[in-house]
């Protein structure tokens, strides 16, 4: 496999590690080109997060309706203490990682001296989210040594780096945007990398009522929407594409037998989407739809089944007192 290794500043043992094939690979294109070319059309989330998107996802969570992050951190504030306990001599490995406010939490909780034996691994498909959060946080914990990897955590579990005990953290719920298959051969890969004492640390969003889920994807400032037409923009640069992203409208709603939000993008008018890499255009009448994300929404049988999917202890469930979202604390 491709594995370029990027030293940003060694002297502050801050390293980038590069996973990903280039955008315009004929892997991440052929991806993509099915995805449009299927019927429905769709396109993978991870495709949201290109600078621009990962800006967007920042801002939506600080939205008053989005209710997911400030619930985490709170969450995790309550409890960081008790999450970080006497780890030292430890790799903090945070999946998605994007800005680095939650991991922020648990560094505090733990004392200064103990925090020099710590390695920090942020794994995301934004580089620019990682470059800025390895920046913020060796300025704010200069004793932490990070090595960022850019990679996906669905295919690059195995390439995490380390020998040392492992405390792996996947925040945000955004194991709600994987499909059944994908979250199991998930959880299968996520329990073969935790060895004997390494932990495993899994945010999720709870169902809820359904007012409250729906309004936090259709924010009242639009951003939602902004955030999910910029996948738009992404394609047409990755794929050739020539979609309008002002000629889609957001579309998100709660589906109740799948126990997920779902987010769409409905062509405004009739359309066909040419590029290079299409057998043929595709067509879009008015009213078409083109599917973006899935977002899983969980019940307590679920974190049962989930913790029996990974082999692991559930040592704990942290949440908040209207049960919105939990903290999963699994070891090995
Ligand atoms: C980052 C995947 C957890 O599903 O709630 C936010 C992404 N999409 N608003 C989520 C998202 C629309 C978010 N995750």
């Amino acid at each position: 496999m491709e594995y370029t290794d990027i030293l940003i500043a060694p002297e502050k043992r801050i390293t980038l590690s590069n996973c990903l094939p280039p955008p315009n690979s004929e892997e991440t294109v052929a991806e993509i080109i099915q995805g449009i070319n299927s019927v429905p059309p769709y396109i993978p989330s991870r495709f949201f997060y290109d600078g621009t998107g990962s800006a967007l996802f920042e801002e939506i969570t600080r939205l008053p309706e989005y209710y997911p992050t400030r619930t985490e951190k709170a969450i995790l504030r309550e409890n960081a203490d008790l999450i970080t306990g006497d780890l030292e001599n430890a790799d903090i490995v945070e999946l998605g990682s994007g800005d680095c406010s939650k991991i922020s939490i648990l560094f505090d909780a733990i004392p200064a001296k103990r925090r020099e034996t710590i390695s920090y691994i942020p794994v995301d498909v934004c580089r620019a989210a990682i470059v800025k959060s390895a920046e913020t946080l060796s300025r704010k914990y200069p004793e932490i040594s990070i090595h960022g990897m850019l990679a996906d955590f669905l295919k690059h579990l195995g390439d995490i780096p380390g020998e040392n005990r492992k405390l792996i953290c996947f925040f945000g719920s955004t194991i709600g945007n994987l499909d059944p298959v994908q979250t199991s051969r998930f959880l299968l890969n996520i329990s073969k990398e935790i060895q004997e004492g390494d932990q495993f640390l899994l945010g999720l969003d709870m169902v809820k009522d359904i007012s409250v889920l729906e309004d936090a994807y259709n924010d009242s400032q639009q951003i939602t929407a902004a955030f999910n037409k910029n996948i738009l923009n992404v394609v047409n640069r990755y794929a050739k594409t020539n979609f309008n992203p002002l000629l889609f409208d957001h579309f998100a709603f709660y589906n109740r037998a799948e126990s997920r939000i779902e987010m769409h993008l409905k062509a405004m008018e009739e359309m066909y989407i040419a590029s290079q890499y299409l057998p043929a255009p595709v067509h879009l009448e008015k009213g078409g739809t083109i599917h973006t994300e899935n977002s899983r929404k969980f019940t307590s049988g679920d974190i049962r089944e989930i913790s029996e999917l990974t082999g692991l202890k559930l040592k704990q469930v942290y949440s908040d007192n209207r049960r919105w979202f939990s903290l999963v604390h699994l070891v090995r």
